[in-house]
């Protein structure tokens, strides 16, 4: 196969595609170039979900079914689809024979659109959901109106009101099934397996996708300068807003090292190409206390193009996996072909956006210990709106307790420095303490010297103060000794969750 031909399988026709600059966004690509308008422009920042479409690729193993995930077209950039399968909302109605697809026909019977400008989006959405039930026979569990609401974070309606689209969401599942046939999808997927890098140049921009970690490090190495590109969740957006050109990109989501999630001494390896739903999948599994805070980042789309190893190396100060990992005692294992080295997270944060990372280095894993039976963990994000909001303070607290003592007190915050820290001088007024009221002040008098956060659109600098000492004192409510509180009398959304019917 020709290693500068970029092969997809649009809506089930196999498409051979050259001649593009590489970060030429799928959906401008849908668009301009197929002329399936279906797939809307809204934000061109992966916010609104206008432009959602669903990507099928083969499973780690291809003899599994292929998996089937909702993506923003408006930050993907199409070389990156190469060997995968695109779904636009055109295609819906050829599953159903023609007739309008369950989904789009619950949406009809809802009243679920008005102007009609977001419902392609969430059509696709929809149908990932649906698709992703039926398959594994859930019809039940997918009409769980909050599972819904969850699917449809990312996706954003003016006119409607979200109402009657949860409820098309429920209905889609009342007539008889229409699914897509993963066998005949996996036929084709497995004839447009390459077995060389894709490379390519367009008028002085280059797109690399190694396919060994191996070939990615010698790249990385010649290549210093160029841009790593995971997720493009991040990088989407310098081209899109920043209005940046990427003159050498070097994919790293065809090194299947790299995706790998294994266990590790215990706890947990994360290669750092994983995606954030793979990755936050494993570590929930293994940290149950965590479920909330990733449900809350981004949104599914976002989710499953992002990457864990992308947000941690992006290094945002507002960056929300950060003050978790660091609690837990995450370390980042670095690689380059001088060999590897790993650093524990809060130590590869230098300053604003500067990380310890040389020039010919990749993020490769992620690694995390395992549970410790005296831990409490907890991590909270505080931000405006429940779903895809951007934070304005992330909190992660770990200690251990034993009898009644704290040992091993680790808390970090994101959005109160340039980078994300632990508090230090927090720490040392808990350790080797008991639990109590009068630590806990201790402690919140400690944490006000430990930052001098920033006042900025998203919040105060004093708001942001405020607000980490109440986190300390949630953390302290639902951890103390004595009487702990459940999660749902310390949330801050239980009284909304009570209206809307969320668990
Ligand atoms: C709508 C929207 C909502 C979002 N919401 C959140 C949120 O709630 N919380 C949050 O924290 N973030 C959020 N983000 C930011 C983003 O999704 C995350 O930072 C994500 O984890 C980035 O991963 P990626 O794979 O897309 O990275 P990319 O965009 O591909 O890359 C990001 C950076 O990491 C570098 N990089 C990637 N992989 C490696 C590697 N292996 N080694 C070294 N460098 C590497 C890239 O060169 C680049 O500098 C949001 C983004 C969008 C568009
Ligand atoms: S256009 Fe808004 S998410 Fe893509
Ligand atoms: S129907 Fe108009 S934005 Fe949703």
């Amino acid at each position: 196969m020709d290693s500068q031909t970029i092969r997809i399988l649009l809506n089930g026709e196999a498409v051979a595609i050259t001649g593009l600059a590489p970060t030429t966004s799928l959906l401008a690509w849908l668009r301009g170039a197929r002329g399936l308008t279906g797939t809307k422009e809204g934000c061109n920042e992966g916010d609104c979900g206008a432009c959602t479409v669903v990507v099928g690729e083969l499973a780690d193993d291809p003899a599994d079914a292929p998996r089937l995930y909702a993506v923003n077209a408006c930050i993907r950039f199409l070389p990156t689809l190469d060997g995968k399968a695109v779904f636009t909302v055109e295609h819906l109605r050829s599953l159903a024979g023609g007739a309008l697809h369950p989904v789009q026909q619950a949406m009809v019977d809802c009243h679920g659109s008005q102007c009609g400008f977001c419902t392609p989006g969430f059509a696709m959405s929809l149908w990932a959901l649906y698709e992703d039930c039926l398959t594994q026979g859930e019809a039940a569990a997918g009409a769980d109106p909050a599972r819904i609401r969850s699917a449809l974070a990312g996706n954003l309606c003016r006119c409607t009101g979200y109402r009657p689209i949860v409820e098309a969401g429920e209905r889609m599942f009342d007539a008889p099934p229409r699914l897509l046939d993963r066998k005949r999808l996996r036929a084709a997927l497995l004839a447009l397996r390459r077995d060389h890098t894709l490379a390519f140049d367009h008028e002085g921009c280059r797109f690399v996708a190694p396919r060994s970690l191996d070939e990615l490090l010698a790249l990385r190495s010649r290549h210093p300068a160029a841009t790593l590109l995971a997720g493009s969740t991040d990088v989407g957006l310098w081209v899109n807003k920043g209005l940046r050109r990427l003159d050498t990109l070097i994919h790293t989501g065809e090194v299947a090292a790299l995706r790998a999630i294994v266990p590790h001494a215990g706890g947990l390896r994360i290669g750092a190409a994983a995606s954030l739903t793979a990755a936050f999948a494993a570590i929930v599994r293994l940290y149950p206390e965590l479920a909330e805070l990733w449900e809350r980042f981004a949104s599914p789309p976002v989710r499953n193009a992002g990457t864990l190893g992308g947000n941690v190396a992006n290094g945002s100060p507002i960056g929300d996996s950060m003050p978790a990992l660091i609690a837990l005692g995450a370390r980042v294992v670095l690689a380059s072909v001088r060999g590897r080295r790993s650093l524990a997270l809060e130590d590869f944060y230098l300053d604003y956006l500067k990380k310890d990372l040389a020039a010919d280095e990749i993020v490769e894993a992620i690694e995390l210990p395992p549970p410790a039976p005296a831990r409490r963990l907890r991590s909270w994000k505080l931000a405006k709106r429940f779903d895809s909001d951007i934070s304005a303070v992330c909190a992660g607290f770990a200690l251990e307790l034993r009898a009644g003592t704290i040992h091993a007190p680790r808390i970090a915050f994101g959005g109160m420095a340039a980078t994300p820290r632990r508090a230090t001088a927090t720490e040392a007024a808990l350790a080797g303490r008991p639990w109590d009221e009068a630590t806990l002040a201790a402690a919140q008098r400690a944490l006000a010297n430990d930052f001098t956060p920033l006042d900025d659109l998203r919040a105060s600098a004093g708001y942001r103060r405020r607000a980490a000492a109440g986190l300390l004192a949630r953390f302290f409510l639902e951890t103390r000794p004595d009487a702990p509180l459940a999660a749902v009398q310390t949330r801050a959304f239980a009284a909304q969750d009570l209206a809307s019917g969320r668990p």
